[in-house]
């Protein structure tokens, strides 16, 4: 699923952020990233969905040759993913409900199955009673619990988030790690997440990465 040979990672040629990586994560899988601050974990994210064009070595995600750039290679490839930042980046203008249903839009989902898509996924980030609000009207939790459900929208084959509960309350981080569970245990959904603090007790198999100094390795 997605396959990473001695990658290189670097904004400007010179300073490496991570060197010669590698690791391959399967379908499914469940992979936590950490590093201190600073160490590559969101460079390692934009090079996987394909912001960062990688230095050297071969990286591969569903297939997509991601080594070799290109517009149609990136389409294709978010259509699969769904992308999750630590401040939310929804649409300031559009409801919620707005936003969620963008990534169908995008898709060209038709408008009746989108519509009970978005109705499902205010269900489960528990925010049906708020529909037609606006961003600003929310809590910080609130709003990063509207965009897990816009990357979960278009059923992505992979979610990627960086430090998706870095800022919010016990409960928004709560449903959110529960959302994110359930997204890989029932829909297979392969899930990568960058966070300092893993929860206890996290209830499902998972793999940890970290990244230090350049190099990125499994920890146990
Ligand atoms: N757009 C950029 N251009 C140049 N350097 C960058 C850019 N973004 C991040 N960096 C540098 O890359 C290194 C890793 O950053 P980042 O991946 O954001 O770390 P982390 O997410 O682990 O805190 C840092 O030294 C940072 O200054
Ligand atoms: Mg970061």
């Amino acid at each position: 699923m997605i396959l990473a040979t001695n990658i290189t990672l670097s904004y400007d040629k010179k300073k490496k952020i991570i060197e010669n990586g590698n690791f391959h994560i399967k379908q499914q899988e469940f992979i936590f990233v950490s590093g201190s601050s600073g160490s590559g974990k969101s460079t390692l994210l934009k090079s996987l969905y394909g912001k960062l064009k990688i230095m050297s070595g071969q990286l591969f995600i569903n297939k997509i040759n991601l080594s070799k750039g290109g517009q149609s290679n990136l389409l294709e490839l978010r259509k699969n993913l769904g992308i999750i930042f630590q401040d939310y980046k929804l649409i300031q203008e559009y409801t919620i409900e707005e936003n969620i249903i963008l990534p169908l839009k995008i898709k060209g989902y038709d408008d009746i199955v989108s519509q009970k898509q978005v109705e499902k996924l205010l269900k489960h980030i528990k925010l049906s009673h708020r529909i037609g609000s606006y961003p600003a009207e929310l809590s910080g939790g609130e709003q990063q619990r509207v965009a897990v459900a816009r990357a979960l929208a278009h059923n992505p084959k992979i979610i990627l988030a960086d430090e998706p509960t870095g800022n919010l309350d016990e409960y928004s981080a709560g449903v959110i790690w529960d959302l994110l569970k359930s997204a890989n245990e029932l829909l297979g959904i392969t899930v990568i997440v960058v966070t300092h603090q893993i929860p206890v007790n996290f209830g499902i198999r998972y793999r940890r990465f970290n990244i230090d100094d350049g190099v990125i390795y499994e920890a146990s």
